[in-house]
Order: C-alpha cells, then sequence, then structure tokens
C-alpha cells in the first residue's frame, strides 16, 4: 500500500497497520527516487533487489541515460554530438571536470596526458612474468593493479592533487599497457609512445609500428577509433562503475580500484559483449544458419543469447549503436570492404532480430557491442583485445566516478544486505557423530 505524496512516499505495513514517511528525492532530469536510508533503522526491514534494478546508489552529476527514449548525455551533452563533433581527450576533460574546455584547458590538458603516456621501465619486466597466451584483459588487470607499486606518489586519496595526477597517469598509460599486452602477446617489441600523435592514432601507431617499420596512421581509422573511445568513455551505473565506487568506498588506492573494474568489465555480460559477438557470428558461421541461432536464443532451456543485443538500461535504440553503425560503414568504405561475410551476416542478424516478435516484444535492440567488433576487426585488432579496448575508453569514466564518489561527503563504505535463507543457529557435531 504505498501512494506518492508530493515529496513524501508513505509506506504502510498492512499486517500492522504501522505507516512511515520516505523523503523523495528530485534529479534535475529522470525519475524521482525514493530515500530509503532510514528504511532499516525505522522499520527493521530491509529492501530486496538483486541486480539492484530499481536501486540508485549514489548521486552523479556525470552521466544521463533514458533507456525508454534511447537518450545518453555526458555533462548534459548528447552523446551523438559529442562523437561528431568533439573528440577523445575533450570528452574525457568534460567528464573529469564537469565542462567543455577553452582552448588553454584543452591544449594544456591533451599536453599533459600526452607527457604522461610511457610506462616505468620496469613494466617490461613485469610483463615478461606473464605467458604468452595470456588473455590481454587478465594482463590488464594484472599491470593496472600493479600500477600501485609504481606510482607511490599519487596515492593519497584525500589529496585532491594526488587524485588528478593518478587520474591523468591512468588515462594516459592505459592505451600503452593494452598496446604492449598485445605486442607481447604476439611476440613483438615493444612500442614507444610518440608525442606528435592524437590519442587515438598513437594507440594505433603502438599496435602496429614495428621497430622495423612505421605505420602510417589512416585518418578515417583513427577518427573510428577516437569515437569509439568517446562512445565507450561512461556509461552512468552500470557492473564495472559500481565495481570501481564499490572497491573505492572502502579508501582503496585509485589503480587497485580501476583493476577491479577492469576484472568487472571482462565478462561477457558487460564489455566482454564485443569480443562475442565476433565469436557469435563466426560460430553462426552463413545467412542460412540464423534462424536456427535465433531460435535457440528463443528457447528458454538454452543459454545460448544472441550477443550484441540487449541492454539493462537501453529499451529502445542504443544512441551509441547509431553512430557506430554509420563509423562501421565509414571504415570499411574506406577499407573497401565490400563484400566482408562477417558484416552481411551481422546485418542479416540484426534484420530479423529486429522483425522479431519475441525481441520486438523485450525491446531487444542490437546494442553498442554489435557494430564495434566490427569495426576493430576490420581495422586489424584482433577479437582478444576488443574489451581491452573497452577498458581504455571506459577508464576516464571509472576514475570520474571515482572522483565524484571520493569528494561526496555522503559517501560510505558500500555494504550491501543479503535476505538469509540458511540454517538458523544450530550445535556442532562432532565428526564421529556425523
Ligand atoms: N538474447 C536472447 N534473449 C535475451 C537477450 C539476448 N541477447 N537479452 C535478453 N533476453 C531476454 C531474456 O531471456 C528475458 O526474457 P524473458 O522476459 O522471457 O525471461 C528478457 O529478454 C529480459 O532480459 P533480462 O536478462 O532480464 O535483461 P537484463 O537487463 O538482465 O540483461 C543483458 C541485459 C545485457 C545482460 C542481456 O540483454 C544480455 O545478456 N545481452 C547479451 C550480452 C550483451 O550484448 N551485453 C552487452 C551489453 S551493452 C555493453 C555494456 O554496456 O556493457
Amino acid at each position: 500500500m504505498n501512494q506518492k505524496n508530493s515529496n513524501i512516499f508513505i509506506l504502510t505495513n498492512n499486517a500492522t497497520g504501522d505507516s512511515w514517511e520516505l523523503p523523495v528525492l528530485e534529479g534535475s532530469v529522470g525519475p524521482d527516487v525514493i530515500d530509503v536510508r532510514r528504511l532499516y533503522a525505522d522499520t527493521d526491514h530491509f529492501t530486496y533487489d538483486p541486480g539492484f534494478t530499481s536501486t540508485g546508489s549514489c548521486k552523479s552529476k556525470i552521466t544521463y541515460i533514458d533507456g525508454d527514449e534511447g537518450v545518453l548525455l555526458y555533462r548534459g551533452y548528447p552523446i551523438d554530438q559529442l562523437a561528431d563533433k568533439s573528440d577523445y581527450l575533450e570528452t574525457c576533460y568534460l567528464l573529469l571536470y564537469g565542462e567543455l574546455p577553452n582552448p588553454e584547458e584543452k591544449s594544456k590538458f591533451v599536453n599533459d596526458i600526452t607527457h604522461h603516456t610511457m610506462l616505468h621501465e620496469q613494466f617490461n619486466a613485469f610483463f615478461h612474468g606473464f605467458r604468452r597466451d595470456a588473455h590481454p584483459m587478465a594482463v590488464m588487470c594484472g599491470v593496472v593493479g600493479a600500477l600501485s607499486a609504481f606510482y607511490h606518489d599519487s596515492l593519497d586519496i584525500n589529496d585532491p592533487h594526488h587524485r588528478m595526477v593518478s587520474s591523468y597517469r591512468l588515462i594516459a598509460k592505459m592505451p600503452t599497457i593494452a598496446a604492449q599486452a598485445f605486442k607481447y602477446s604476439i611476440g613483438q617489441p615493444f612500442i614507444q609512445p610518440r608525442n606528435d600523435l592524437s590519442f587515438a592514432e598513437n594507440f594505433l601507431h603502438m599496435m602496429f609500428a614495428t621497430p622495423a617499420e612505421e605505420y602510417k596512421v589512416n585518418k578515417t581509422l583513427s577518427k573510428a577509433m577516437d569515437r569509439i573511445l568517446i562512445l565507450h568513455a561512461d556509461h552512468e551505473q552500470n557492473a564495472s562503475t559500481s565495481t570501481v565506487r564499490l572497491a573505492g568506498s572502502s579508501g582503496a588506492n585509485p589503480f587497485a580500484c580501476i583493476a577491479a573494474g577492469i576484472a568487472s568489465l571482462w565478462g561477457p555480460a558487460h564489455g566482454g559483449a564485443n569480443e562475442a559477438v565476433l565469436t557469435m557470428l563466426n560460430e553462426i558461421g552463413t545467412v542460412d544458419n540464423i534462424n536456427k541461432y535465433v531460435k535457440k536464443a528463443k528457447d528458454k532451456d538454452d543459454p545460448f543469447r544472441l550477443m550484441g543485443f540487449g541492454h539493462r538500461v537501453y529499451k529502445n535504440f542504443d544512441p551509441r549503436a547509431k553512430v557506430m553503425q554509420q563509423s562501421c560503414h565509414e571504415v570499411l568504405g574506406e577499407l573497401g570492404i565490400t563484400n566482408e561475410p562477417l558484416l552481411d551476416l551481422a546485418m542479416a542478424l540484426e534484420k530479423i532480430a529486429l522483425e522479431d516478435e519475441y525481441f520486438v516484444e523485450r525491446k531487444l535492440y542490437p546494442n553498442v557491442d554489435f557494430y564495434s567488433g566490427i569495426i576493430f576487426k576490420a581495422i586489424g585488432i584482433p577479437e582478444s583485445m576488443f574489451t581491452v579496448l573497452f577498458a581504455v575508453a571506459r577508464t576516464v569514466g571509472w576514475i570520474s566516478q571515482w572522483n565524484e564518489m571520493i569528494e561526496d561527503p555522503t559517501q560510505k563504505i558500500g555494504r550491501p544486505r543479503q535476505l538469509y535463507l540458511g540454517e538458523d543457529v544450530r550445535d556442532y557435531i562432532p565428526l564421529d557423530k556425523r
């Protein structure tokens, strides 16, 4: 028996007749939020919400999503405008500081990030501790966690300057770590960053140059890469961001928190989906097999899901997927790939899924990962690196959210409760009596 009364939500226990007034908080846009912070203390009950589908874990001013309308805003700016007009480092500045930089601020920020891209020389030895066939996400988890062992001078989380230095280091060094993880896996020497290149160009250079041959950066490809980075830069309180916040809520250092975020991102239901899309397309193989796989995806007794479809929040077209679809065609056009069987397969799958009653009813649209994998493949990035690239892009979102959390005076250590269904207290039975 609940009713909303202007800015108060009244909760009534039908069994006892007791009722409580819960404050309703208003966001700048989006639905109002019932403040349940005193619920347990006042009512002796707490809420049950696995997957947090109805729970706001924090206040935030960074990113806004309207999943029904397919809207994504970074600090109020629509994602399509940023993807079209901005660039990744400008978007990083926006996410970190809340406003677009003026020309001086932008040039200083670009210069500062560019001059933090090198890794401590000792990391070479660290990389060599991994097996050559290690998944690059495993390497990323380890190496990013290890940054805290190398950069002791920026670990005081209560010092805003330290926090900013760590943030810059993370944004700047992630592409270097990602490219080195790739080079290590293929047995090529590490390629050092170049300060005359843009963020995206430098990443492609570190991935594809060799000491024997310079990599000539193709502007269409670096533009597509930059756009992918913008589109993945932040996404509100998703699993990995919530992981970063939860890890950080205990006072852990930022490098450890971002390593935790990387681990969470790795799963196929989250950042691992772009790699899973390609694996799935390869498994489907030909357009003729699509119906069989769509049927499998609809079968409740079959764990198979169409990778790259559906989203926890978007129940409409993912606005990032729209931009990505266009980029995908630009890249394939530039590279002269007019007859890519995987793309044909992807397009046929997209069409069938968009028309199929099961997908339409459940509002399962293609998500951003559906197209990003195809672009990465066309650029020559191997599948095992797809989620790594997502991590590179998302680092700015994680670190911005982490900074926001530390600055929030209402922030507490994250500590959810549980609905306990186990045994009540019982006496220990000695081994010879069991
Ligand atoms: N294929 C087939 N059925 C699906 C799919 C799918 N990809 N996604 C959801 N469903 C069905 C699901 O079985 C359920 O059906 P019913 O109502 O009959 O039980 C209904 O749609 C609602 O699904 P849900 O699992 O309750 O939705 P969720 O919000 O818990 O899951 C998701 C969201 C992204 C985990 C899920 O859609 C999924 O597993 N998609 C494939 C993986 C993927 O592409 N992930 C990338 C997400 S975008 C990148 C990111 O932001 O990390």
